[in-house]
């Protein structure tokens, strides 16, 4: 090709890749549960940031309002609402306060989960295993079961769902905690088969540690008197050396959701600074 034309080529193709950025999530509503949270609040951010309108859902109402204020100073537009993802009715509640406010849904990052305790398996509580099951495990699928027909109304859409590295391998000290990521792993592609037929995507971002309140806890709870020795086990123990920034857990987030992926369904994705190459 002639290098003129090779210019105009490149500099067409290089606007036509800017409209795509913006426009990736341009007039469309995506829900977050944990949405007051680490991970949720700046995935939230990241598509405010791309132009979508956000649901953003949490138990926690002033790490709900936090998140709203962000958006607002984005110039974004979000509704936020409280709800326990535990009880079906309040799960269906984000749905209907989604498709009353915005009109319907298209994206849904399905991220709500709790570490629960640290101790031995012989030690775990029934209590505590059921609290962990309940919200990472019934919570997830609850949250897809209400959601789905809100995607086929649009004839499509995605879904990703928050699981671990600790869905992927052994987590010791955290057995109701690793089962219930292991299992979001095997509802994604579960979920994935069911509604390929209905053009809706379903795929699994799994964390390593990231800088969020729960591996605050996860340091307490392994080492009270020294948490500063436990984050710097854990990140010693990570080939990039560092523990993961929310931020980064949202731009896979976006980019599974986003038309960049879409011949992506049912896959596994660990964001993990390369502690899963081990
Ligand atoms: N931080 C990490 O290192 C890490 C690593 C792997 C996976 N994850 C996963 O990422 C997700 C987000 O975690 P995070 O790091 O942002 O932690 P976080 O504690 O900052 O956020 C979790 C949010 O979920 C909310 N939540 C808890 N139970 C709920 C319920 N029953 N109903 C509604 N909301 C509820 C909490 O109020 C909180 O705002 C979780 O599923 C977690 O398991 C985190």
């Amino acid at each position: 090709m002639h290098s003129q034309n090779m210019g105009v080529l490149v500099e067409d193709t290089g606007e036509a890749l800017e409209r795509t950025m913006e426009a990736r999530f341009q007039d469309h509503v995506v829900v977050i549960t944990g949405a007051g949270g680490g991970i949720g609040r700046a995935t939230a951010l990241r598509f405010a940031a791309e132009s979508a309108k956000v649901v953003a859902v949490d138990l926690d109402k002033s790490g709900l309002e936090e998140t709203a204020v962000a958006i607002q100073q984005l110039e974004g537009e979000v509704l936020i609402h409280v709800a326990d993802v535990t009880y079906a009715d309040q799960v269906e509640g984000y749905v209907t306060a989604a498709c009353e406010h915005f009109g319907g849904v298209d994206h849904f990052f399905n991220n709500a989960g709790i570490e629960g305790p640290r101790v031995p398996l012989t030690d775990y509580s029934e209590e505590a295993f059921e609290q962990v099951l309940a919200v990472n495990v019934k919570g997830v699928w609850l949250g897809m079961k209400a959601v789905v027909p809100a995607l086929r109304e649009r004839g499509g859409g995605t879904i990703v769902n928050t699981a671990s590295i600790a869905g992927l391998g052994g987590t010791p000290f955290a057995i109701a905690y690793g089962a219930s990521k292991h299992a979001v792993i095997g509802m994604t592609k579960t979920a994935a088969l069911e509604l390929a037929p209905d053009q809706i995507r379903v795929n699994a971002v799994c964390p390593g540690p990231i800088e969020t309140r729960m591996m605050r806890s996860i340091e307490r709870g392994t080492n009270p008197d020294q948490p500063e020795v436990e984050y710097e086990r854990i990140k010693s123990r990570i080939p990039l050396e560092r523990y993961g920034e929310a931020e980064e857990i949202a731009a896979m987030v976006a980019f599974l959701s986003s038309d960049d992926a879409v011949y992506i369904t049912g896959g596994i994705y660990p964001v993990d600074g390369g502690s899963r190459a081990r």
